[in-house]
């Protein structure tokens, strides 16, 4: 059985009281803090960085899932994973070499996920398979939270997960952007189980948005 996991993305919290935000997110049950990193180059805005990660780190018990929207994160991996990324995920948009920067991931004792953005076909990622811990499908262009869901995305999550499933691979499919409790349940059925939701857990009651959100996902294992 699959495990269905929710990563809150932080990009969406108040930073003034972030620590008491990102407890509710934990004791509500969502298991991953989703960390966006973003360069102002790769995508048009910046977010935060190493930093902050240090200082979240060991905050609470949810693993660290670190998204760099960053061009050539070759050059950061060592710093991301220094500063306690349980998960390190790149695009492979923004790679000269994705793999030999997935191995750099592993190298640093990390997971390492991949990404790719809409415009990217799916089978651009068939080299990664195997090496690759997680798959990101985006399901907005990167760059920014709050944007709508773009409804292809459904099709291509359902397009991985039958390549891995031809090959025999029980592997992570994550899915960022646009997702709420009105559309998660479509995420999952399409064979994504690491649901990525910044406005929808953030914005409004807290607690209440996660534990909506883990009733779904479980109801989905
Ligand atoms: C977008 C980021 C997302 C973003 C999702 O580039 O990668 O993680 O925070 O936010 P929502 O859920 O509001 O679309
Ligand atoms: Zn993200």
């Amino acid at each position: 059985m699959r495990k269905n996991i929710l990563a809150p993305s932080m990009l969406s919290a108040d930073f003034k009281i972030l620590g008491e935000q990102l407890k509710q997110t934990e004791e509500a049950g969502a298991q991953y803090i989703h960390f966006d990193v973003m360069d102002g180059i790769f995508v048009p805005s910046i977010s935060f960085g190493m930093p902050v990660l240090s200082s979240v780190k060991g905050f609470t018990d949810q693993v660290l899932d670190v998204h760099l929207m960053v061009t050539e994160p070759i050059r950061y991996i060592k710093d991301f994973a220094a500063c306690g990324a349980d998960i390190i995920t790149i695009h492979l948009e923004a790679c000269e070499d994705p793999g030999k920067t997935l191995d750099e991931i592993h190298a640093c004792g990390v997971r390492a996920g991949i990404s790719i953005k809409p415009g990217t076909p799916v089978e651009a990622l068939l080299p990664y398979l195997e090496q690759a811990d997680m798959f990101l499908i985006m399901s907005v262009e990167p760059g920014f939270g709050g944007q709508a869901f773009i409804p292809e995305s459904l099709g291509r999550i359902r397009e991985l997960r039958d390549m891995l499933n031809e090959r025999g691979l029980e592997k992570d499919v994550e899915v960022d952007g646009g997702i709420y409790h009105s559309n998660v349940a479509e995420v999952l059925d399409a064979g994504a189980n690491v649901i990525v939701s910044g406005s929808g857990v953030y914005k409004g009651d807290i607690r209440k948005n996660t534990a909506g959100f883990m009733e779904i996902l479980r109801n989905h294992e």
